[in-house]
């Protein structure tokens, strides 16, 4: 046996004896205890999600102690899964309460010597990812007063070995829904490039700090959970941070439009009709619409500045997703059955769902404007929210560019505890995409 790993723990509470924990591979229960160890039944087969019990048991577990020891007698692919798990559901926010007091916990990893001497390398590539998906739920968690766009730009900012652009925008969509706010509209680029030789994968995401709606004002039961409507621009954060950690062999450009979306004097109105930067002109019916307006202007610089093939969009766009799919899978659109396919096998891979929802032409006409070449919200009564407000961006991509839309409004930050999700920001789409990218 060979103890190689390490992990802390914050721990809020006071504890009492040490735990041992003994992780064994049996018929069903694949964690039980010796005479001297704390029990864990789980019935649970796979490795990841034992993991993440394991971390949510040792956080729950009121005992003071300094050192947890697991044995890891398993076969290695497990145990990275185990590892992983565990690795997720060690994160906690670091909250806003003034009382910081709590310990750190070390947890000691036993392994078999004969799991090979790349067990280091791959567990290190794992907790870099982790630790990236890490960012992406502590900036989903921050308040709207904290985490401003520019604020969302200096956490771009500190990622070491990432090329970072930050630039004033004064007109398109981005402007016009971030001129309400005493908040600078911003666009964010960054770049990663492991390997110059290939076209760029464009990754876009929404970076609304704050959406009160604008002047179609949210009622405030609404509005309450709106620091996360950055959601896509930390996914894309994210998986970007994973990508220059881990050195991956791909060149990413990551595109994510900051706003705040309020309501003021100066504010962007309904009835208004704006033109995107692609110059295409729409009828803002409601300035709750907002992210389809500054997503547009990022799918158009993609194209133009970057000569996209392929992009991603990662959006909290609609409410209308949760009411379809609740918090567990991400509504998917996609114009390339290949790509579609490619992110909805990733997902089920690494127990973040996707599923793809149809486009259609039949939608897309529901979008179109009297006055302007659209709306910015569909027809009365034609239904299907998330499908109308992917056909929006529909209207702003190339049809030779492979592009996915996915909507993270029912999963970037979720009201109960999936399987693997123990906290309210879940970081969906970061182990999702790398797993896409590393493995295509
Ligand atoms: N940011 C919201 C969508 C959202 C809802 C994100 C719930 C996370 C959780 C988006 O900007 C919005 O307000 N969409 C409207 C669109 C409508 C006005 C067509 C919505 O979903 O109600
Ligand atoms: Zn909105
Ligand atoms: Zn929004």
């Amino acid at each position: 046996m060979l103890s190689v790993l390490n992990l802390n723990f914050k721990i809020t509470k006071e504890r009492g004896d040490a735990l041992l924990f003994s992780v064994k591979k049996s018929e069903d229960n694949l964690i039980y205890r010796n005479e001297s160890s704390i029990e864990y039944f789980t019935s649970k087969k796979d490795y990841l999600i034992i993991g993440v019990e394991v971390a949510k048991y040792i956080k729950k577990e009121n005992k003071s102690l300094s050192d947890i020891c697991i044995d890891c007698s398993m076969e290695k692919e497990d145990f990275l899964k185990f590892y992983e798990g565990i690795l997720i559901g060690s994160w906690e926010y670091d909250n806003h309460k003034t009382d910081k007091s709590g310990k750190n916990i070390s947890v000691n990893l036993l392994i078999n010597q004969n799991m090979g001497n790349d067990i280091e390398s791959k567990a290190k590539e794992i907790s870099n990812l982790i630790e990236a998906s890490f960012l992406t739920r502590k900036l989903v968690e921050m308040p709207g007063n904290l985490l401003t766009p520019s604020k969302l730009a200096e956490y771009a900012k500190n990622i070491d070995g990432l090329k970072v652009e930050v630039e004033k925008i004064n007109h398109g969509g981005i402007w016009e829904v971030g001129k309400g706010s005493s908040e600078d509209p911003l666009l964010l680029t960054c770049e990663w490039n492991g390997d110059s030789s290939e076209d760029p994968i464009i990754l876009v995401g929404k970076g609304v700090t704050f959406d009160s709606g604008g002047l179609s004002l949210k009622p405030p039961r609404s509005m309450e959970d709106m620091k996360c409507d950055m959601g896509g621009a930390a996914t894309v954060l994210g998986i970007m941070q994973a990508a220059v950690k881990n050195k991956i062999k791909k060149r990413i450009i990551g595109i994510m439009p900051c706003v705040e979306n309020m309501p003021s004097g100066n504010a962007l109105k309904p009835g208004d009709v704006i033109t995107s930067m692609s110059g295409k002109t729409i009828e803002v019916l409601n300035t709750d619409a907002e992210g389809r307006l500054i997503l547009a202007d990022a799918l158009h610089i993609a194209q133009n500045k970057y000569n996209a093939k392929e992009i991603i969009d990662f959006a909290t766009l609609t409410g209308a997703v949760t009411v379809a799919l609740g918090e567990l899978y991400a509504g998917l659109f996609s114009n390339n059955n290949e790509l579609a396919n490619k992110i909805t096998e990733s997902g089920e891979m690494v127990c973040e769902p996707v599923c793809r929802l149809p486009l259609h032409e039949k939608y897309d006409e529901l979008m179109n404007s009297d006055i302007a070449d659209m709306c910015n919200i569909q027809k009365p009564g034609g239904g299907a929210g998330s499908i109308t407000a992917a056909q929006f961006l529909q209207r702003f991509v190339n049809s030779d560019v492979a592009w996915a839309h996915l909507d993270i409004a029912g999963v970037a930050r979720t009201s109960f505890n999936s399987a693997i999700n123990i906290n309210k920001s879940t970081g969906f789409g970061v182990r999702l995409i790398y797993n896409y990218l590393t493995n295509n």
